[in-house]
């Protein structure tokens, strides 16, 4: 076994209640992932499956799913949503650079930018190799992370900009949220800083976290890498294909060159 989980272990994802709020409006993905069950399944693996947001959809598709995720109170969070689902859902706690489940999937995902916290080439070569441990000659591999935006990149340092807005789970009071960032071009790490505030509580929680800004040209080298052959490189979840003007970049991806 590698030894990854400190890093992994990350405090932005420690309260499963604040993150499932936070994205309220995070919902233009789901009849994506139902779609591509449907298409690619119907034995689905989600790596970083976080609180079980997309392993619904996938299930609605009548796919049987399995999630490995490595935070333990959004793995709890996960099951109690799944437990209608108890004989078609599986969730298990590991570091998806470091996991063997012993059997192959028809579709396996990273979906809503989890890839992103691969900070390294090893990392996301680690993840890939343990990906590709699991497919079969027709698993079909889909990774779904946004286009850096330079505008995102290069920003004045400590310029603090809005990120999103939500209602606290326990007592309903908006809280608002912004960011700073700082790029270093040389690392492709984009360290942010997320700052919590309500109406009387300026600053109330401050979480950092660290994501990779994957650029086309390093997915195509890394995937190629691992071993995969890329089919379909789309731009949004209605699968135009990826352009200059694309917010995101999805790729699909089998074995084989
Ligand atoms: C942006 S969230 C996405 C969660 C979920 N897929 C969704 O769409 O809502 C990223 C998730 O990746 C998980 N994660 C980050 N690094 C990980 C790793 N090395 N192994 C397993 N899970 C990881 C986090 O704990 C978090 O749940």
């Amino acid at each position: 076994m590698r030894n990854f989980p400190a890093e992994a272990d990350l405090p932005v994802y420690q309260d499963a209640g604040r993150y499932d709020a936070e994205h309220w409006w995070k919902v233009d993905d789901l009849a994506f992932w139902k779609a591509m069950a449907g298409e690619f399944g119907p034995q689905v693996l989600e790596l970083a499956a976080g609180t079980g947001r997309l392993a619904i959809p996938v299930l609605q598709a009548g796919a049987t799913y399995t999630g490995v995720e490595v935070s333990e109170p959004f793995l709890k969070l996960a099951r109690d949503k799944l437990t209608a689902y108890d004989q078609q859902a599986c969730l298990i706690r590991g570091d998806i650079r470091d996991f063997h489940l012993k059997k192959t999937f028809d579709l396996i995902f990273i979906g809503f930018n989890s890839f992103l916290h691969l900070l390294t080439d090893a990392d996301a070569q680690a993840t890939l190799a343990c990906v590709r441990e699991h497919c079969h000659s027709d698993t079909h591999l889909i990774i779904d992370i946004f286009v850096p935006d330079p505008l995102f990149l290069y920003r004045p340092k400590n310029k603090r900009v809005p990120a999103k807005n939500y209602p606290d789970p326990d007592s309903g009071a908006p809280v608002k949220v912004e960011e700073t960032n700082r790029y270093d071009p040389d690392t492709e790490l984009n360290h942010l800083r997320w700052y919590y505030s309500k109406e009387h509580e300026k600053d109330f929680l401050i979480i950092d976290f660290t994501l990779r800004m994957y650029f086309p040209d390093t997915m195509d080298r890394l995937l190629h890498d691992a071993g995969f052959r890329v089919l379909e490189k789309w731009g949004d979840y209605q699968r135009r294909p990826l352009d200059e003007n694309s917010d995101l970049q999805i790729y699909v991806a089998v074995v084989g060159q």
